[in-house]
């Protein structure tokens, strides 16, 4: 049986800041945030929204969208690493929100969890949907995965720069006009880490962010060898000689922490993988030197982390081989499309990926491309730390979705802050009613208790 995603909706909160307002008042070079990281705008949330209404909205765009009433919705998943409460769900949060548009116990029937592995867990929740209805449980019902998160680091701290809000509604279901996953490709890694976590009651998480980028690029691999296995196992594709599965994929989508971590993680791979092809001697000979190996090619993170002189040449290296031109056709193919979007909004967490999904369809077929057929592989990542790599093909009928995609109109005017705005928010010194942006057709938080009896319990409204 078929499975995949239908449709997808999003919601960005209007405020942002500015990179190059931000760099100056950090005394950063600008270039080192839009031409370093890929960093240009990033979304930040309003005083009164939190991760479930930016969940909520999202939500409800799909749901109005596609004219959905609740009986049509089996499942409705939430994957987040932004929770508020350690024992009640994201979900019951989002379904209270939905039940003031849908009547109160509309969506009675309605099953699912707060999903939790960092960036990856959303990949998770499609994956678990997906074999719901595959197993044929979802008996004609479609399941909501929606991944929502506010990207927040420490002021002054080297993440503070790849902050972003947002979320990302997916509607899954057994007839799925944009894409159908593969069967049986999807692929895992896990292992225990610590390059990126957020104690019990920290709001901002503790990062070993060298640490974090090099981890990314090696559990992303992992999982890829297994994706290569797997797929070559079903039959669907094979290879020749000459071939690395990447050849077999028309579109990459990358976790994106910030955008030029995908170009990162292509280039990574991409070598990976054409280094025991005939054409790396080729490659070779165009970059004019040798691949560099680190002093301990066996060595852990740290040991290649601090060996200096591989790390130098290996930037070199990696700079000439990104200018190769059977590179630069595989990244303007494959990867770039999909960043276009996360250069303006920033780190969504778990929604990135998903966020790059959407650029890549919207960008893609603006430029005329016709996507029918076309395989979407997606690198998902996680710390923690999981990858999970996987795909699926572009259906016939993704036109009607995709002809109505416009990031931009879909965004709304946007609100500028300033950099007292911005730092303001950032260290929760203004109440909920003192909020900067005003809310029209979106669920907005109004209040959370404070006595001893009830204390952290939430209250939303929808605004008309
Ligand atoms: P940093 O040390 O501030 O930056 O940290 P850098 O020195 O590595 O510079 C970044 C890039 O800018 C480099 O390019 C520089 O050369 C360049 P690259 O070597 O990568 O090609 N650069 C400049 N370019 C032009 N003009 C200039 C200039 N100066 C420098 N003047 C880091 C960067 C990402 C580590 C930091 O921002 C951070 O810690 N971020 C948070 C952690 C993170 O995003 N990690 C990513 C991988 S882990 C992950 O994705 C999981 C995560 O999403 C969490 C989850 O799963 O929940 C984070």
């Amino acid at each position: 049986m078929a499975a995949g995603i239908d449709d997808i909706a999003l919601y960005i909160p209007n405020l942002y800041l500015e990179a190059s307002d931000f760099a100056e008042a950090r005394g950063l070079d600008p270039a080192k945030l839009q031409r370093g990281l890929g960093v240009e705008q990033m979304a930040i949330v309003d005083t009164n929204q939190d991760p479930a209404c930016l969940a909520a909205n999202a939500c409800l765009n799909l749901m109005q969208k596609n004219k959905l009433s609740p009986e049509k919705i089996g499942r409705l998943y939430v994957a987040t690493e932004s929770a508020f409460d350690e024992s009640k769900a994201m979900n019951s949060y989002v379904i209270g929100m939905l039940e003031q548009v849908y009547g109160n116990e509309s969506f009675g029937h309605c099953g699912g969890i707060e999903c939790k592995f960092a960036c990856v867990s959303g990949s998770y929740a499609l994956y678990d949907n997906t074999n719901w209805i595959r197993a044929g449980e979802a008996e004609g019902q479609n399941a909501i995965v929606v991944v929502s998160d506010i990207a927040k680091y420490d002021l002054g701290s080297s993440g503070e720069v790849t902050q972003g809000a947002g979320a990302i509604a997916m509607l899954l279901n057994d007839n799925p006009r944009l894409l159908a996953f593969d069967p049986k490709v999807t692929s895992t890694s896990i292992k225990n880490e610590y390059d990126f976590y957020r104690p019990f009651g920290k709001e901002t998480p503790i990062v070993h962010g060298q640490y974090s980028n090099l981890l990314y690029l090696i559990q992303v691999k992992n999982a890829l060898a297994d994706y290569k296995e797997k797929i070559l196992k079903t039959g669907l594709v094979t290879l020749k000689d000459d071939e690395t599965i990447l050849d077999h994929i028309d579109y990459l989508n990358m976790h994106l922490p910030y955008s030029n971590m995908g170009k990162k993680a292509l280039a990574y791979l991409v070598r990976h993988e054409w280094r025991s092809l005939p054409r790396w001697k080729d490659i070779i000979a165009e970059i004019g030197m040798e691949e560099p190996v680190p002093k301990d090619p066996r060595g852990t993170i740290e040991s290649v982390l601090a060996d200096a002189e591989f790390m130098a040449k290996d930037h070199e290296f990696t700079k000439l081989f990104t200018k190769t031109e059977k590179y630069a056709e595989v990244y303007e193919s494959k990867l770039a499309s999909s960043l276009i979007a996360s250069k303006m909004v920033g780190n969504l967490y778990t929604a990135s990926l998903y966020l790059g999904f959407r650029s890549s369809l919207e960008f893609e077929y603006q430029k005329g491309v016709d996507l029918n057929g076309k395989r979407i592989g997606f690198g998902s990542y996680g710390s923690g730390a999981s990858a999970m790599v996987f795909s699926g093909l572009v259906q016939s009928e993704y036109e009607e979705v995709v002809k109505d995609m416009n990031l931009e109109a879909e965004i709304g005017v946007r609100t500028k802050l300033t950099l007292e705005e911005y730092e303001e928010l950032h260290e929760n010194k203004r109440n909920t009613e003192n909020n900067i942006h005003s809310a029209k057709k979106e669920f907005i938080l109004t209040d959370v208790k404070t006595s001893p009896e009830s204390r952290g319990e939430r209250y939303y409204e929808y605004i008309e």
